[in-house]
């Protein structure tokens, strides 16, 4: 089985369980400062990187009303859910893909925006220069995660996924954007204000404690700019 098929099957599991409508409620918190930050223009064309269930597109498409809004997720099960919410968005559509190989030309996308979903590729480097290709000149990408090296209390992910994660630091992130291209490369945390219950009895945080610390650390923001005026080297044939 290749890493997208293993993918694909868990990510369709958890759409069939509903999980792709849940990780509105607790992606939220994280996402609204990241909006602020992106500072969406009405004609911007975004790419949503492992849309999931899709609410994220469709909140963003309230924003970028003369723009095109695009979801691309490697789980037909989450692409279809998707689809099915969003026939009111005319300027939405959501693609089956994976971030190895974004289905899409070059230079359409002004940005893109990826959330708790980069540690899954199988090849992240290949993403962010995948990313950056999609990318207009002056176009920016914006990765948020929860689970990377500098948050110990995430740590414990890595056993309980029934998929492969990249635990990786800001700065390998960070160095991954600048090797792809990227410039104004830059990092940050974005805390998550919700109040964390006395007790906690899920199996992601070894208690209560755990999960308030985890959310004060905060969720990983990454964030590049394609530079304007780098071309791909052209030749012309010389006319006789
Ligand atoms: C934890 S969910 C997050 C979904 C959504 N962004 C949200 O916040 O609700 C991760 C999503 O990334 C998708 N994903 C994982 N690897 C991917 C890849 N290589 N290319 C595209 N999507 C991928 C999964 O199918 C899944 O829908």
């Amino acid at each position: 089985m290749t890493r997208e098929e293993q993918l694909r099957g868990e990510f369709n599991r958890w759409a069939q369980a509903g999980r792709g409508e849940e990780m509105e409620r607790h992606h939220l918190p994280i996402v609204l400062p990241m909006l602020e930050l992106m500072d969406l223009q009405s004609d911007d064309n975004v790419l949503d990187i492992g849309c999931g269930s899709g609410w994220l597109s469709r909140l963003i498409a309230e924003r970028v009303r003369e723009g095109r809004l695009v979801g691309i997720d490697v789980s037909d099960e989450m692409v279809r859910r998707a689809r099915k919410k969003c026939v009111e968005h005319g300027q939405v559509m959501f693609v089956l893909g994976s971030v190895d190989e974004i289905p899409w030309d070059n230079s359409f996308f002004t940005k893109a925006i990826s959330v708790e979903s980069a540690y899954y590729w199988p090849q992240p480097a290949q993403g962010v220069r995948e990313i950056f290709r999609v990318l207009r000149e002056g176009g920016s990408a914006w990765v948020l995660i929860n689970y990377y090296r500098d948050n110990p209390h995430c740590h414990q992910w890595g056993e309980i996924l029934s998929v492969p994660a990249h635990l990786l630091s800001a700065e390998e992130w960070a160095a991954m954007f600048r090797e792809a291209g990227f410039v104004e490369v830059a990092h940050r945390r974005i805390a998550d204000p919700t109040p964390t219950p006395e007790v906690y009895a899920g199996r992601w945080f070894r208690d209560a404690e755990q999960l308030r610390a985890f959310r004060a650390e905060g969720a990983l923001l990454v964030h590049g700019t394609k530079p304007v005026g780098v071309h791909p080297q052209i030749h012309f044939p010389r006319i006789l």
